[in-house]
C-alpha cells in the first residue's frame, strides 16, 4: 500500500497533488481552440439539441460538484437543478423526453445515484452519467457516459474527482448552450485560456500553501464554518464536508447571506469562519464575514493576494487570480489542504475515516 502512496504519507495528500494532472487529462482534446467549441468525444455537434431542462443527481461531494454544474448551466441559459439522489424517489421534479438527467458519481456505483438514474430513465428522461470509472454500472445503464479521466482515487475523501467533475460540468454547460441555443454562453475567449491554466494555478497553490499553519492556528476550535456565494456556495459545502469527514470535528458550510438567518447565533471566538471569494458579489460576502468577526469569530479569507478581504481578515489562504467560474475550484484546493493538515494534526486515519466507505452501495 505504501508503494502506491509514493512520496506521500496518505493517498488523500497524493490525490490532492494529482489535481494538475487530473485536470489536464480532463480537458485534453475536449477544447477546440480554433472554433472555441467544446468537443466531447462521443457527442456530435447538435447531440443535445431539444433539451429543455437538466436535472443533476448525486450524493456527497459529487452532489457539490453537481450543484456547481447546475449554477454553470443556469448561467449558460439552460434550466438546471441539482438534486440529492437519495431524495429523488420522494421529490423528483417532473421529467419528459426533453429532460436530460445527469448522474454525477465518481465511482458510478453509488446505490442512491443508481436508483435516481433508473427512476429518471423509467420516467422517459434522457440520461447521461458523468463518472471516473469506465465500465461502472452508472456508465453502462445511462444512455450516454462522459468520463472525467481523473485516474484512480483511493482515499475515501474525494478530492481530485471533485475538481474534475466540476470542470467537466463547466465544459458541458458550454456545450449544451451551444447545441440548444446555438451559442456558448460564457466569454469563451477568456474562460478557455483560464481553464488551460488551471493545472499551473493549482501547482502554484500546492507549492506555496500556508494551510498547514492555518490548520495549526485554529486547531483547538469548537466548530468550523465555511461561507461562500454563487459558485463559492458549493465550495463552502464541500469544504465543510471534507473537514468533518476526515477530522471528525464539527464543520458546516453556508451560503454567505444565510449566516444572519440563524447560524450567526453559533458564532463565537471559537468558531473560525473560512470565507470564499470568487468575484461574485464579494462585497456582500465580506460584509457577512465581518458580521461574524464582530461577534469575535476569526475570519480566514480564501482569495487572491490583492483582494480587499485580506486587510479585513485575520488570516489568508491565497489563490491565484482567475475567472469567477474557476476561482471556487482554486479555493477548494486550499480547503482540501486545510482539512488534510487539521486531520493530520489530530492523527486521524485520513484515508479511511471511521464509519465511511469509498463507494456506498447500499440505500
Ligand atoms: C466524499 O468525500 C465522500 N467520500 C462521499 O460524499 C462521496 O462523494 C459520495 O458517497 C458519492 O460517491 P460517488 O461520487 O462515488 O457517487
Amino acid at each position: 500500500e505504501q508503494a502506491g502512496k509514493g512520496e506521500y504519507d496518505h493517498f488523500m495528500h497524493k490525490e490532492i497533488h494529482e489535481q494538475p494532472t487530473a485536470l489536464a487529462q480532463a480537458i485534453e482534446g475536449r477544447i477546440d481552440h480554433g472554433s472555441g467549441r467544446i468537443a466531447l468525444e462521443d457527442f456530435e455537434p447538435g447531440t443535445f439539441e431539444g433539451i429543455e431542462s437538466v436535472q443533476l443527481v448525486a450524493c456527497g461531494t459529487s452532489y457539490h460538484a453537481a450543484l456547481y454544474g447546475s449554477l454553470a448551466l443556469n448561467a449558460a441559459g439552460i434550466r438546471a437543478t441539482a438534486l440529492l439522489a437519495n431524495e429523488y424517489s420522494v421529490s423528483a421534479p417532473p421529467v419528459d423526453d426533453d429532460t436530460l438527467v445527469i448522474a454525477v458519481s465518481q465511482s458510478g456505483e453509488t446505490a442512491d445515484t443508481l436508483n435516481a438514474l433508473r427512476q429518471a430513465r423509467a420516467s422517459g428522461a434522457r440520461t447521461l452519467t458523468l463518472t471516473n470509472v469506465v465500465g461502472s454500472t452508472a456508465a453502462r445503464e445511462a444512455d450516454d457516459a462522459l468520463f472525467i479521466r481523473a485516474g484512480p482515487e483511493i482515499g475515501v475523501a474525494a478530492t481530485k474527482t471533485f475538481s474534475s467533475q466540476a470542470v467537466m460540468l463547466l465544459l458541458l454547460a458550454q456545450r449544451l448552450a451551444d447545441d440548444v441555443r446555438g451559442e456558448p454562453h460564457a466569454d469563451l475567449d477568456s474562460l478557455l485560456p483560464e481553464l488551460a491554466a488551471m493545472p499551473d494555478r493549482i501547482d502554484a497553490i500546492l507549492e506555496a500553501s500556508t494551510a498547514d499553519r492555518v490548520a495549526r492556528r485554529y486547531a483547538d476550535s469548537e466548530s468550523y464554518f465555511f461561507i461562500g456565494r454563487g459558485l463559492g456556495f458549493p465550495v463552502a459545502l464541500e469544504g465543510a464536508l471534507k473537514f468533518k469527514e476526515i477530522t471528525y470535528e464539527h464543520a458546516e458550510g453556508f451560503a454567505s447571506g444565510e449566516l444572519k438567518h440563524g447560524p450567526l447565533a453559533l458564532v463565537t471566538p471559537e468558531t473560525p469562519v473560512f470565507a470564499i471569494f470568487t468575484g461574485e458579489e464579494d462585497e456582500k460576502t465580506l460584509k457577512n464575514a465581518e458580521e461574524a468577526q464582530t461577534r469575535g469569530a476569526p475570519v480566514v479569507a480564501v482569495c487572491p493576494e490583492d483582494h480587499r478581504a485580506v486587510a479585513v481578515a485575520d488570516d489568508h489562504l491565497r489563490i491565484p487570480e482567475t475567472d469567477a467560474d474557476l476561482a471556487g475550484l482554486l479555493a477548494n484546493v486550499q480547503l482540501q489542504l486545510l482539512s488534510y493538515h487539521a486531520a493530520d494534526l489530530l492523527d486521524r486515519p485520513i484515508d479511511k475515516p471511521r464509519n465511511l466507505a469509498k463507494s456506498v452501495t447500499v440505500e
